[in-house]
Formats: C-alpha cells, structure tokens, sequence
C-alpha cells in the first residue's frame, strides 16, 4: 500500500498558486509574513477554519463562520471582522486567485506581543486566510475505501473548538501513515471519538450512529450535513457513544470532513469492516452528499439521485 506518500505535502508539491489575506491585505504566498512574536505560532493560541470551494463557490460558509465564532467565543478571542466581513473577504480572495476548485483556510490568532503567557493587551488579532487550489483525493480513497488506525485520545477535553493545537492530531496520523494507515481514529475511554482531521460514523443493524457532539469531538460541518441526509434518505440515526469494538463490528463504517468530503473505512487496525468494500449506505450518502454540492452532477455513478431509499 502506497499511502505512506499520498496527501504529504512537500515543497515541490504545493505550488504558490494562490492568495493571502493578511490584517486587511491582499498578498502572494511569498510576501506574506506573520511576526515571530504572534501568538499562534509562540502558544497555539488561535483558531481556524477549512472550507471547501467548488466551482469558484465556498461551500456552507455560513456554517463554518458561525462555527469560527463559537470557537473564538470559546477562547475569549475577540474576532476583529463581523461573519459577513469574513464572508466578504474570504468571496474576493476565491475571485482574485481566480480559484474554481480550491480550499479557503482561515486562522485567527490573540496576535503579536512580547512572549508572555497572560493575554495581552491592546493587541489586534492576527487574521489570515489564504486561498489554494484543493488537495486531491486519492481516487484509490475514494474508490476502495481507506484504512484507519487506532490511537489512545491524548487531547485536550475541549475537543469541541476548532484551535490551531494539532500536535496529538499531527502526531497521529503521521504514526498511522508509517503503519501503512491512511487516517488515525481517536479511542477515549474504550469508545472511538474521531480522526485526527475528520469525523466518524458506522452502520449498525441498517442504522446510522455517530458520536455525540460534546466536548471530545468536533461537530463538524460534513457530519452535520451527512445526518440531516441520512434522514433525508430515510436512514433512523443517532449520536452515542461508540465501543470500539461496536465500530470493529459494524457493518460499515466511514468518515467526513470539509477536504474528504466521505470516505468508505474498510479496515480498522486489523479487523476488516463487512466485506471489505466501500458500502451501500455510504454509497447512497455519499452520492446525494455530491448530488448538493455547487457545480456537480446528479450523481458519481451517473444515476439521477432521490432523497429516499
Ligand atoms: N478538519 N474533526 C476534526 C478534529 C477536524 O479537524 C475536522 C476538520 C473534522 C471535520 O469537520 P468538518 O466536516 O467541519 O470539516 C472533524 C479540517 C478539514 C482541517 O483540519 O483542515
């Protein structure tokens, strides 16, 4: 298995197509500069957003700035822009780099001050948000499905807001890819809480369970979006805890998030899930999820898609 390789970034891979904004100007990649001194790069001390743009549209912005706001509220980060100045900003930033297909990403730190750990005062937040053109997603992902590894939860218990501290999420996914993994699952007191960059749900008895959204998970926007379609299509789905062995078990399991959109798992450490194919229900989930996406066709198979089983 090759995934070792696949989604790393290098230098030479990332091309500098793209734009900045940064406190208020727009600037290339190579001209955009963040003192030392600020703080998300001296203590974490910030908060993001990932959005997905398709077809030169960001797609549920609304969702991803409210959820910026709950995470700065979270932080006691006072965000310096209303949510339609970051809606405004983060629609020219898509015109200007004349991106279709894309990612936005959003960061907003307690700013540039002398190191000390008390916040400081009188300093703006630091605000970039860059433009660039979307990762692709393996087509193996997204044809046969992902493998994923299992790792004790070493965060925090504020898993809910969305700060830019990855470490435990960075160092995770990194020991999973060595292993041959293509995703880290987080594992909390026996039961599976997420991915190190996306979120989880199995089918179990033809039904639909993802984790609740407290403070161990982050709720995010494709789960939201995936259980209001589950519904749609007629699926029965509830948020509870999940065993891991009730995940090893299921008879499909598959993950979301803004980049990955859905992906089918279908091994976990070293039980493989049903028949080792990506499944019906994700199939179905997966084909109505693209069905409402800016710029898509009906379908990934070609057949018109209905709301119902
Ligand atoms: N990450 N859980 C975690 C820990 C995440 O970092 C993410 C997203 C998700 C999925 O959330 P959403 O569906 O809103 O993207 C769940 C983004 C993509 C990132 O880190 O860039």
């Amino acid at each position: 298995m090759k995934s070792e390789t696949e989604l790393r970034s290098t230098r030479a891979d990332i091309p500098d197509r793209g734009l900045v904004w940064l406190n208020g100007q727009f600037l290339d990649f190579a001209a955009a500069r963040v003192s030392v001194e600020d703080r998300g790069f001296q203590f974490g001390d910030g908060v993001y957003e990932t959005i997905r743009v398709y077809a030169g549209t960001p797609f549920a912005i609304e969702q991803h700035i409210e959820r910026l706001s709950r995470s700065a509220a979270a932080v006691e980060l006072e965000l310096p822009m209303t949510g339609g100045e970051f809606a405004a900003v983060v629609e020219e930033l898509i015109a200007r780099s004349g991106l279709r297909e894309a990612e936005v990403y959003i960061q907003v730190t307690r700013g540039a001050a002398p190191r000390a750990h008390p916040f400081p005062t009188d300093v703006p937040p630091t605000v970039v948000m860059t433009v660039r053109p979307v990762r692709p997603i393996p087509r193996r992902f997204r044809e046969r499905g992902i493998v994923v590894k299992t790792f004790p939860d070493e965060r925090w218990a504020r898993c809910d807001i969305k700060t830019i501290c990855l470490l435990p999420n960075v160092l995770a996914v990194e020991r999973a890819r060595r292993a041959g993994a293509d995703e880290a699952l987080f594992v909390r007191d026996g039961l599976v809480t997420e991915g190190t960059s996306s979120n989880v749900f199995i089918v179990h008895q033809g039904e639909i369970v993802t984790p609740p959204a407290d403070h161990r998970i982050l709720a995010g926007v494709t789960r939201g979006l995936i259980l209001e379609i589950a519904r749609a299509c007629g699926y029965r789905t509830h948020e509870r805890e999940i065993p891991l062995p009730e995940l090893k078990a299921a008879s499909e399991v598959f993950i979301t998030s803004t980049v990955k959109e859905v992906l089918a798992v279908i091994r976990v450490d070293e039980t493989v899930i049903g028949n080792g194919e990506p499944g019906v229900v994700f199939r179905r989930l997966y084909d109505v999820y693209r069905s409402r996406l800016p710029g898509r066709g009906p379908s990934l198979n070609g057949e018109p898609v209905e709301e119902s089983r």
